[in-house]
């Protein structure tokens, strides 16, 4: 039978500030979601946070952009908007864009990874969240873990992994696809993928027996928008084992330290920092950007963990270069390249500032 598996989330307000998502939202969001799956809505789901991010992790048999499972997201996150309301918690609300559902979250502010597959006998996945950063973080980390022999072995060593992956990469700018054919079209693929502010990885997908492997949230809410509202926070979800790379291997790229954008008010790059769950805790510069790891067996679609994935102290050395890196980045203030470039400024305040001070700029060689 097909289980899909989906990770939808919202910033729906924040405690204190932008730091968390506070415990009343959470608990909230539980009791809904309890009431469905009592309902047989859903096989089963957990509540998560990263910083102040609210991520529902949902698996069930309606497949993917279900009304039943978007619109129970959707309720979901209403419902919490009025806890935190009732709070006054920062920002309540802040990531639902529209005052309408019709029947898909996707272009409304949330964000959606979803997967569908025949459980295996046994069903690894490894969920990341991640706060204050964009849509295109996972890029990377994707590249390393599906594309590059120098992370995961078993591309190099294991016979049914030796046939590579394919990459769906969406350009967010612009509203199209493209595949990509890992090995061979590593190179043309990376002129894309390094350029994480137009181009997303969507999802992954085994070559052979063209099976799903990793699905990430894509919408950049700033384009949804038309103006910056608040960050995209990406999630995305990653099958373990067997054909795909080992939990180990999938884990591998946080062991270095990516630097993203997304950090305060949207419009700084920063380190992202792996992190515990109790340590998803958005504080230094309302940062610096965070990713946890939840890892699951699935058994007949009901999740079995979280386990704490990149809570372990093989991180440690990651977290402390992270923080380094923090304090080089923040040492530059408002200049690139700790402040993001005038081009993706231009998504944000730039266009404002720039009409003010229009009529102040005049040619060089005017006299
Ligand atoms: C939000 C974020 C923060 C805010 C900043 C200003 O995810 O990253 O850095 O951009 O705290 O927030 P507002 O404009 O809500 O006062
Ligand atoms: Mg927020
Ligand atoms: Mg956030």
């Amino acid at each position: 039978m097909d289980v899909t598996l989906s990770v939808i989330k919202a910033d729906i307000g924040g405690w204190v500030g932008h730091s968390v998502t506070h415990p009343d939202t959470l608990r909230r969001a539980g009791e809904l979601m309890a009431e469905a799956k009592l309902q047989g809505h859903v096989i089963d789901y957990r509540v998560m946070n990263c910083g102040d991010d609210l991520q529902l992790i949902i698996t069930h048999s309606h497949g993917e952009e279900s009304k039943v499972v978007h619109g129970l997201a959707w309720d979901v996150f209403l419902e919490c908007t009025e806890v935190a309301r009732s709070l006054k918690l920062h920002g309540a609300g802040q990531d639902l864009l529209s005052d309408s559902f019709a029947g898909n979250v996707r272009g409304m502010g949330p964000g959606v990874a979803e997967m569908t597959f025949e459980e295996r006998q046994a069903e690894t996945i490894v969920v990341f969240m991640a706060d204050k950063t964009a849509s295109g973080a996972w890029n990377l980390p994707l590249y390393r873990m599906f594309a590059d022999p120098f992370n995961t072995a078993g591309l190099v060593i294991a016979p049914n992994l030796h046939c590579g992956f394919s990459f769906e990469v969406h350009d967010v700018y612009e509203g199209k696809r493209i595949v990509f054919s890992a090995p061979e079209d590593l190179y043309d693929m990376l002129v894309y993928l390094g350029s994480p502010g137009r181009f997303a990885v969507k999802s992954v997908w085994h070559r052979d027996s063209r099976q799903v492997a990793a699905s990430a949230s894509t919408q950049r809410l700033s384009l949804i928008a038309g103006r910056y509202v608040g960050k995209d926070d990406p999630v995305m979800a990653v099958r373990c084992q067997g054909t795909f790379p080992a939990v180990g291997e999938v884990l591998e790229p946080f062991a270095y330290v990516n630097i993203v954008a997304g950090w305060m008010r949207g419009s700084h790059h920063g380190p992202l920092m792996p992190v515990g769950f109790d340590d998803a805790r958005c504080t230094r510069f309302d940062g610096p950007p965070r990713v946890i790891g939840a890892g699951f067996q699935l058994a007949e679609g009901i999740l079995i963990g979280p386990c704490d994935m990149l809570g372990d102290v093989a991180f440690d050395t990651a977290r402390r270069k992270a923080l380094e890196i923090a304090d080089t980045l923040r040492s530059m203030g408002p200049f690139e390249p700790h402040r993001l470039s005038l081009d993706a400024m231009e998504y944000t305040t730039m266009p404002e500032v720039s009409e003010r001070l229009a009529s102040r700029f005049e040619p060089i060689n005017a006299g």
